[in-house]
């Protein structure tokens, strides 16, 4: 069984889409894998409570509670590589993870890392995607789906998915929009990650 390890910071939602599809598409039988555990970095991060009502192991990793970068990410590192398998490391996907990681972590799991970040990316690295979408006149504005690398927000892309900028939007208006896609395409890179 390969097991997949999703840390947040929030609402989860990504990763309650990834839970739900798992459970529809019978990820344990059809793809020998589980998402085993939901680890966060704030005690009070939302989705934490719809991991624990499906089962799903927690653990809260309070970033303020260690001197440096450094320590946490070792921490962190430990607390996935528990659920690496004799026979398969662990597949570590970030969803909502608003956290900037070491060169260290990215290496120890070096091309079992994803990341979901909301822009067509290489447009938009960073923060605040929805409204410098806006503010630069783009028609349209998406999301990426990519394996992590050393450098922010860059690293092959598994998926995009693209939406329109409507002239009244607002950035809530278009997050919302685009979250509504970062469900279909985070579960379906992942799924298609695990087939291979
Ligand atoms: C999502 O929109 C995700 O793309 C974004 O945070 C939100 C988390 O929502 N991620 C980043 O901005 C990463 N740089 P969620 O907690 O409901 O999944």
């Amino acid at each position: 069984m390969k097991n997949i390890v999703i840390l947040i910071s929030g609402g989860g939602s990504n990763m309650a889409a990834i839970v739900r599809t798992a459970e529809r598409e019978h990820w344990e039988q059809r793809l020998g894998a589980r998402v085993a555990a939901v680890v966060s970095n704030r005690v009070d991060a939302k989705g934490l409570e719809f991991a624990k009502a499906q089962g799903i192991a927690t653990q809260v990793l309070d970033h303020k509670a260690f001197p440096s970068r450094e320590a946490f990410d070792q921490a962190l590192g430990d607390a996935i590589s528990r659920y690496d398998t004799p026979e398969q490391p662990a597949l570590v996907v970030l969803a909502g993870f608003m956290r900037i990681l070491t060169p260290a972590f990215v290496e120890r799991f070096a091309g079992r890392l994803t990341n979901i970040h909301p822009s067509l990316l290489p447009a938009f690295t960073g923060l605040h995607t929805h409204q410098r979408a806006i503010d630069a006149g783009c028609k349209f504005a998406g999301v990426t789906v990519h394996l992590v690398t050393a450098e922010l927000d860059h690293g092959p892309i598994l998926d995009q998915a693209v939406v329109p900028v409507l002239p009244d939007d607002t950035a809530d208006t278009l997050a919302a929009r685009v979250l509504t896609q970062e469900h279909l395409i985070y579960p379906r890179a992942i799924a298609r990650l695990l087939a291979v």
